[in-house]
């Protein structure tokens, strides 16, 4: 695995230089931050050596190195969810890869249902930490201790000091935040009316299907890691309505705008 890591972050490092220390991942949300990236280069994941291909309506698949308010970023447009039936490590490639080039910092985000009563559609989570329903870890197998600690300590996989930052932010913005633990499932179904009550009783204020397994292994890496969740829709008891991905959608876009300045301001003080 280190040789194709090695391969696709060489590749990249000719297209990209190695200046960019900071990878966001553009899901549900965050989609439009592409629009404010001084584009450098675009390089669709078909190009990169060893790089899965995305298939899921609204995701597209490619990797954008520009700036953003001056910073040298790398984003990534469209990420591979393991109901679309890659395995974790193809799953996780890429963040492999970034950490191989030099990149220190993973800005994550994704759309989410609401469990936490206090939430409602619209609404922006920080993270604190997760909960990993995933019917496997993107770890298990042979550790390369060239990657990371075979037995890696959890206690903060979402950096704390980001998550200060991105508070302070929000507040100067006038933008109000949750900060929650999210619960990441391997879909494509959505919740049962059940299985939110279950996640809700167990400690998740959200619930989606992605960001686990990318920050496990960014952790796994030694990246610092900040992951944002827009709700999308409620499982909320008596709450709990239809959802489809088109809903889904929607609202994160129109909750997108506000995550947008967080992350804009965010990566000036990384
Ligand atoms: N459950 C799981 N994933 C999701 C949801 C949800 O309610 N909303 C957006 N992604």
């Amino acid at each position: 695995m280190l040789k194709k890591i090695n391969e696709a972050a060489e590749f990249l490092a000719q297209q990209f230089g190695n200046d960019a220390k900071i990878v966001i991942v553009l899901g549900s949300g965050l989609n439009h931050l592409a629009d404010e990236i001084i584009t450098q280069k675009v390089i669709n994941y078909t190009d990169i050596p060893h790089f899965p291909v995305t298939t899921v309506e609204g995701h597209e698949g490619k990797l954008i190195y520009g700036k953003l308010c001056n910073i040298p970023i790398i984003a990534m447009q469209g990420r591979f969810h393991y109901y679309e039936g890659y395995d974790m490590k193809q799953v996780t490639f890429p963040v492999r890869v970034f950490k191989a080039m030099g990149v220190q910092t993973m800005v994550l985000s994704n759309a989410a249902g609401g469990m936490n009563p206090l939430y409602k559609v619209g609404d922006i989570v920080m993270i604190t930490d997760h909960i990993n329903f995933f019917p496997e870890n993107p770890l298990r197998g042979k550790n390369d201790n060239q990657l990371g600690e075979r037995f890696p300590d959890m206690s903060e996989v979402y950096t704390h000091a980001l998550l200060q930052k991105a508070g302070s932010i929000a507040k100067s913005l006038g933008i109000p935040y949750h900060k929650g633990v999210y619960v990441g499932t391997s879909g494509p179904t959505f919740e049962t009316p059940a299985e939110y009550r279950m996640y809700r009783i167990l400690g998740g204020d959200c619930v989606g299907m992605s960001t686990v397994p990318e920050a496990i292994v960014a952790h796994h890496g030694g990246m610092q890691c900040i992951a944002f969740s827009v709700i999308t829709d409620l499982g909320i008891a008596g709450q709990v309505e239809k959802v489809s991905h088109r809903e889904v959608l929607n609202a994160a876009n129109m909750a997108g705008k506000k995550l947008q300045s967080i992350v804009k301001e965010l990566v000036k003080v990384i």
